[in-house]
């Protein structure tokens, strides 16, 4: 299994190009289930979880033409994605398993199909993360769902009926899965405490191209009209939110200066007030955005997580790396995933001063990190233990990076041109 060394203390300086967005990428290729006629999606960053998911359409009858982006690498990929017939409404334990994502699955084959198949999921180990939402949503809009043998088995032999349905709590995936069912369904469906994040706007803007009306995308309230057939579309994948917000906190952390090319404030807002107030400037540039914290020291900062506009959870724990070299306390709150912490132990194996309190972690800044052996957990915590490699003193070696290569595509790349002095062990 590969490993990454990191040797802390450089300052990293210059630019980063920022990826397309993984978690809006996974339900664009999804929707290529809902037709036979093509979908193009340019700008998909090329990551463990996007293979899995092609590794996913593809048995389910999806053919798949993969092209470079507009100048090679920097545009990540262009795919092309084709349902012509579905082969089979199965989504198999094996690679449900590997991504939770993969759940999405559920919801088009059963518009499209009447009927599907789908294990319950694995994914990253944060948490119970049920998919009752989904399942209920589903049901709202007509569909029989038991669950038989670890497999969520649904049918819909006359079709999905438009319906109204309130979401009990906010759920990207659940918002996504039920937008793409009733692209399908007869009538006119109506989610309420729908999911606001960018990667629902984006699917809401992918499926207008498609031919399906969306209305409200951004707001509570999405209005999705059923339609019987769609069309050839092209979309371009928005640039990832996530990760230009773990470069800003890596930028941060080293007292760097950087520009992150394609990197968007509006996307991170509530990330970006958080790092002011911690003393990091960020300011919009023609091509994306740039981090600097040249002088003065970091301050603590409260954070609590929160379903868009809110901080992201999927920032707390580089958040949390970033605030162990902070003057002061910071209080970390994360109320979106229960057991997302497994990073503490990990961080202070490094020297970091972190006590949990059930769902907040209380951080004091030390004077110093110093490297050592880490283990990744999870996507996020992985990329956290990076952050905290990069402020070390001396070596730190990551293990199991398999979880940081579902989601930050050629990380060691990126920030050794920045003048990071890292490297990936092979093997
Ligand atoms: C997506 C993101 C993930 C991010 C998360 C929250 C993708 C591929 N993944 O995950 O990176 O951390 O949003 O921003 O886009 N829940 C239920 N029942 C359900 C579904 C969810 O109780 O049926 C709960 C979850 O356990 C969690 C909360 O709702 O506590 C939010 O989860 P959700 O928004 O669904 O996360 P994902 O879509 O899985």
């Amino acid at each position: 299994m590969d490993r990454i060394r990191i040797r802390g203390g450089r300052q990293l300086k210059g630019e980063i190009r920022i990826s397309g967005s993984k978690n809006a990428s996974l339900p664009l290729m999804v929707a290529a289930l809902l037709t036979d006629r093509k979908l193009t999606l340019r700008n998909v960053p090329r990551l463990a979880d996007i293979s899995t998911m092609l590794q996913l359409l593809q048995q389910h009858g999806v053919t798949v033409d993969a092209a470079p982006g507009e100048n090679g690498h920097a545009h990540g990929t262009t795919l092309t994605l084709q349902a012509g017939k579905i082969t089979s409404t199965t989504a198999p334990y094996d690679i449900v398993r590997k991504m939770r994502a993969s759940v999405l699955v559920l919801g088009p084959l059963l518009a499209r199909e009447g009927q599907a198949r789908v294990s319950l999921p694995g994914g990253c180990a944060i948490g119970a993360r049920p998919v009752d939402l989904h399942i209920a949503g589903l049901k709202a809009m007509g569909a029989e769902i038991d669950i038989d043998g670890g497999y969520m088995v649904a049918r819909a032999p006359k079709g999905l009926k438009g319906a109204r349905y309130t979401f009990p709590k906010v759920s990207v995936g659940a918002t996504e899965n039920l937008m793409m069912a009733a692209a399908l369904a007869k009538g006119t469906t109506v989610l309420d405490n729908a999911a606001r994040e960018p990667e629902i706007a984006d699917l809401a803007e992918c499926l207008i191209a498609m031919g399906v009306p969306v209305a409200g995308a951004g707001t509570e309230t999405l209005t999705i009209e059923g339609v019987s057939a769609l069309k050839d579309a092209t979309h371009s994948v928005i640039s990832d939110r996530i990760e230009t917000g773990t470069y800003a906190m890596a930028v941060a952390m080293t007292a760097g200066d950087v520009e992150l090319i394609g990197g968007r404030l509006d996307l991170i807002e509530s990330a970006v007030q958080t790092l002011r107030s911690a003393g990091v400037t960020l300011e919009q540039t023609e091509r994306g955005l740039r981090v600097h914290r040249t002088n003065g020291a970091l301050h603590g900062v409260d954070v609590m997580t929160e379903p868009f506009p809110g901080f992201p959870t999927d920032l707390q724990a580089q958040m949390m790396a970033l605030m162990t070299r902070a003057e002061g306390a910071s209080m970390i709150t994360e109320t979106v995933f229960e057991s997302r912490f497994m990073h503490v132990p990990e961080l202070s194996r490094m020297g970091a001063n972190v006590t949990i309190h059930h769902e907040s972690a209380l951080v004091r800044g030390v004077p110093k990190l110093r490297g050592a052996e880490v283990m990744a957990t999870d996507l996020r915590a992985s990329v956290s233990l990076a952050i905290a490699a990069l402020a070390a003193e001396g070596d730190t070696t990551l293990h199991r990076v398999y979880h940081l290569d579902r989601g930050y595509e050629r990380l060691e790349e990126k920030l050794s041109a920045c003048g990071a002095d890292i490297e990936r062990l092979k093997g």
